[in-house]
């Protein structure tokens, strides 16, 4: 049975709080909200806990887990150095929306990494993710909540769809911020770099530690090469339905998935359409969703997880999205898109 429990995100009570934290003690499985994405909690320094946590999500074990923290000072105790760059980096971006990977040290169990030398850390900025952290030990494991192959939860109705019944509690602080997965940078190797990209941004890593490389089976993703990470090969947040993404201009985006919907829907099937703000009222056939306004690409990245999953459940047959600028948080929506798309776009 999952315990179901409402927390304040500004002043989470502490009473709730305690009783996450001592399931995480003991062993258990707590979801909880980041500012990215909802969390699957367990104790990092627990092996045991390490294969719990990969049961319940259906994931791989040869995928490793990030490690979060709630201060700075725990740390050393995980890992074997830190590089300069990651300590610019840390300074100016932790807590935040960021993961770093380092050499491990000797407490942290292969279990946990994968069974990788190296480990991904974490700080996050939530004030119901860094009690919780504390309470539980500091030092907690927490994979995106939701079943291995489905989207990020950005809500806890989105973890209980994929959990519940799997894990020992839920704590539901609400909708997260941000709605796209940790940056994560690989700061062993030099100059560092960007394994996944999310809010932090390549212009922002370069603002602080100058040159950045990005992983470049991120940019070619046709590419036979291994990521880097290894959760990146995953065919991940895929829906149900076959998904295309459709770049050009405006005018020849709508034009192109009015006539594609038309068809479909002449077929009696199903079409779903992932809109902006801007164009949403071009649309002439199919299931329409706004997914955001390009005034301001955050709001796409937080409607976009949440999306992809009413179409699941609306069990449209077919679905088309207007592409966005690879730039900025932009490349972050596009590499979530494009993954969920099996890189399936069209250019009109
Ligand atoms: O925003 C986030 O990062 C969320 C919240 C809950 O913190 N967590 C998250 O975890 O997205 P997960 O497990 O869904 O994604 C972790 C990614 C995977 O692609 C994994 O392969 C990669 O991080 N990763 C973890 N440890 C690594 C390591 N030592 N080296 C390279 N990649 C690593
Ligand atoms: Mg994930």
């Amino acid at each position: 049975k999952t315990i179901i429990r409402k927390v304040n995100k500004e002043h989470p009570e502490a009473d709730i709080i305690c009783q996450a934290g001592d399931i995480l003690k003991k062993g258990g499985l707590v979801a909880f909200p980041t500012e990215t994405v909802y969390g699957l909690g367990a104790n990092a320094l627990d092996e045991e806990a390490a294969m719990k946590t990969y049961a319940a999500k259906g994931r791989p074990s040869d995928n490793p887990l990030i490690v979060h923290i709630a201060d700075m000072k725990d740390l050393p105790k995980i890992v074997t150095e830190i590089p300069e760059a990651a300590k610019k980096v840390a300074e100016k971006y932790w807590p935040g929306p960021l993961t770093m990977i380092f050499q491990k040290s000797d407490l942290v169990p292969h279990g946990t990494t994968g069974g990788l030398d190296t480990v991904a850390v974490r700080m996050p900025d939530h004030p119901i993710a860094r009690d919780l952290i504390l309470a539980g030990g500091g030092y907690i494991s927490a994979p995106s909540a939701n079943t291995s192959g489905r989207p990020s939860p950005t809500t806890a109705q989105h973890v209980e769809e994929d959990l519940t019944g799997k894990i020992d509690m839920i704590v539901d602080g609400g909708p997260v911020d941000i709605g796209v997965e940790s940056s994560i940078l690989d700061v062993t190797v030099d100059p560092p770099m960007i394994l996944r990209p999310g809010a932090i941004t390549k212009e922002m890593f370069e603002g602080v530690v100058g040159t950045v490389a990005v992983d470049h089976t991120l940019i070619k993703p046709d590419s036979k090469e291994v990521p880097k990470a290894p959760g990146m090969k995953y065919r991940h947040y895929a829906p149900k339905a076959q998904l295309t993404v459709v770049e050009g201009d405006t005018d020849a985006v709508v034009n192109y998935i009015n006539e594609r919907t038309a068809e479909h829907v002449a077929n009696g099937m199903r079409a779903g359409i992932i809109a902006t703000a801007e164009t949403m009222e071009q649309y002439q056939a199919g299931d329409v969703k706004c997914i955001g306004t390009r005034a301001d690409e955050r709001t796409i990245a937080a409607g976009l997880f949440g999306v992809l999953r009413e179409f699941d459940s609306d069990g449209v047959h077919v679905i088309y999205s207007e592409a966005f600028q690879e730039e900025g948080i932009g490349s972050a929506i596009m590499n979530r898109l494009l993954k969920a798309a099996g890189h399936q776009v069209i250019h009109v």
